[in-house]
């Protein structure tokens, strides 16, 4: 058997030598970055695995966002010391790598605090890991390494990474090599990293500057994705409406032109992309979802909070009425837009008043579903040294009733679907035997009763009841509409 790397070589299938888990926190990037990361090991012989107990290699792929997020990193290390060294009175040697947002932003520190782990190695650097693992290998079985690797190379990770999918793995639909579980929906990454150094956010400090790929590269990925099944891509970025990739034809395209483009490869039933920044919401990019029926009508536009005081201090770049004219503007012309949000509350300053700006803001938009978050102050971002922080219990009390709307908001819109008949993409089997689930256009999820041979289709289906977090229907007919791959 044989793998293609970037450049489209062919290369003879490395034998199995070790085996990895590779545990995710944080956002969809790292989803996907783990995926890679799993790729970039698959040619390096190593086999993915689901418990950490099978692995060799333990990756903790982290999260800085917040302080809960960071902590939890330090409490799975202590687990996995205990693990590392069961196994080392076995006689087997297990490597544990920190990668990701906190091992960027803490670096030789996480070291220090746990010095049980082998390497530490940020979210520009994935494409070296199999000469990281290498060194590990090499160095002594102490009790870790400690090699840390958190530059930001001149050249791009996206060109050294091999081709999506050469991950081999264990467990899933059979057993064996390039045998992970097939997926119906995937995430591609278009644009990594950030410019826009909002007050309170880590992220332009551990992603780095603004990059976006280039159009072909983008495709490639996309096309070999389609390839294996995949039907619904949606792309990514932590800013994804700002990229801006070369063209094949030396033009510089923006988001708007590159769904236009990706809408024509047949295969592709459904696109989404995520996550868009209000300022960068342009004309073109509202057209797309005029014109492009696979652009599925769900956005996640975060507006973080309803006050101008607020936003300005937040260093957002949009007032309160920027945000509602650009949700005009999608709704003119994609009626059923289904809207989702981020919400900040108790930023530094926030007054009792600004809060219920953000209430009204909230009941004029009319939100489909929403996350909100409590501040949390991070170590090296400016708001976090302002001396008007807002206390715990205040935060906690304005977080219970901007939720409590969310989720009266998010009943409605669930309730709103009783009795319509929607198209649903099947991408697992449900809790109970004969129950399958998938997503709505709106990215609800639908239960529905059936055969799991209708995994990876997408079928029509009559939605019949509404709970806050999910719908139930039935089929409407036993023929599915398309899908990923025709049901086995
Ligand atoms: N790029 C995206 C969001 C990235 S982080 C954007 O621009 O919107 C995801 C969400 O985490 C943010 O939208 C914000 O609501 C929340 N967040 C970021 N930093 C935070 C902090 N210090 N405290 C609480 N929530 C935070
Ligand atoms: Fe963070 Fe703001 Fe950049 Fe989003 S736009 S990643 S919230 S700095
Ligand atoms: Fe967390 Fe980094 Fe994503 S901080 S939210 S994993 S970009």
């Amino acid at each position: 058997m044989f793998l293609f790397n970037n450049t489209g070589l062919l290369l003879p299938v490395p034998e199995i030598t070790r085996t990895v888990f590779i545990k995710t926190y944080g956002c969809q990037m790292n989803v996907y970055d783990s995926d890679r990361m799993a790729d970039v090991l698959g040619v390096h012989g190593y086999e993915s695995v689901r418990r950490a107990e099978e692995a060799d290699v333990v990756i903790l792929n982290t999260c800085h966002i917040r302080e809960k997020a960071a902590e939890k990193v330090y409490s799975e290390l202590g687990r996995l010391s205990r693990l590392k060294e069961a196994k080392r009175r076995d006689g087997r040697r297990m490597a544990i790598g920190v990668s990701g947002c906190v091992a960027q932003a803490e670096g030789h520190e996480i070291v220090r605090r746990a010095p049980v782990v082998d390497m530490v190695f940020g979210p520009q650097t994935y494409h070296r890991l199999g000469q990281l693992l290498d060194k590990v290998w090499l160095s002594d079985d102490g009790c870790g390494a400690g090699f840390v690797d958190t530059s930001f190379p001149e050249e791009s990770k996206f060109n050294y990474l091999p081709r999506r999918g050469t991950a081999s793995g264990r467990g899933g639909a059979g057993e064996g090599r390039l045998a992970l579980p097939r997926r119906s929906s995937t995430f591609l990454t278009i644009q990594e990293g950030c410019n826009k150094f909002c007050s309170f956010c880590v992220v332009p400090y551990t992603r780095g500057a603004e990059e976006s790929r280039a159009v072909t590269p983008i495709l490639e990925e996309a096309m070999a994705l389609l390839e294996t099944g995949v039907c619904e891509i949606t792309l990514l970025g932590q800013n994804v409406n700002a990229w801006r990739g070369a063209g094949p034809d030396g033009e510089k395209w923006g988001l708007g032109r590159l769904i236009q483009c990706m809408a024509q490869l047949p295969e592709l039933k459904r696109l989404r992309y995520t996550t868009s920044h209000p300022q960068d919401m342009n004309a073109s990019l509202i057209e797309a979802h005029r014109d492009v029926p696979q652009l599925m009508p769900y956005l996640h536009l975060p507006v973080q909070s309803g006050s101008d005081k607020v936003l300005a201090a937040m260093n957002r770049r949009h007032s309160a009425d920027d945000y509602r004219r650009v949700v005009d503007d999608i709704r003119r012309v994609r009626p059923d837009m289904a809207l989702s949000s981020d919400f900040i509350v108790g930023f530094p300053g926030e007054t009792a008043a600004d809060f219920e700006e953000t209430l009204k803001l909230v009941s004029d938009i009319g939100y489909a579903q929403a996350y909100s978050f409590r501040y949390s102050p991070r170590p090296g971002t400016p708001a976090a040294q302002r001396d008007d922080q807002v206390p715990e219990a205040e935060k906690a009390e304005r977080l219970a009733r901007l939720q409590e709307l969310l989720s009266i908001q998010k009943r409605a819109f669930n309730q709103s679907c009783l009795g319509m008949t929607i198209s649903v993409l099947f991408d697992r089997n449900g809790k109970h035997t004969n129950q399958i689930a998938g997503r709505s256009p709106w990215l609800q999820t639908v239960h529905v009763t059936a055969s799991d041979t209708l995994v990876g289709s997408i079928a029509e289906v009559i939605i019949e009841e509404a709970y806050e977090n999910s719908l139930r229907g039935r089929l409407t007919s036993s023929d599915h509409v398309g899908g990923c791959r025709p049901a086995p």
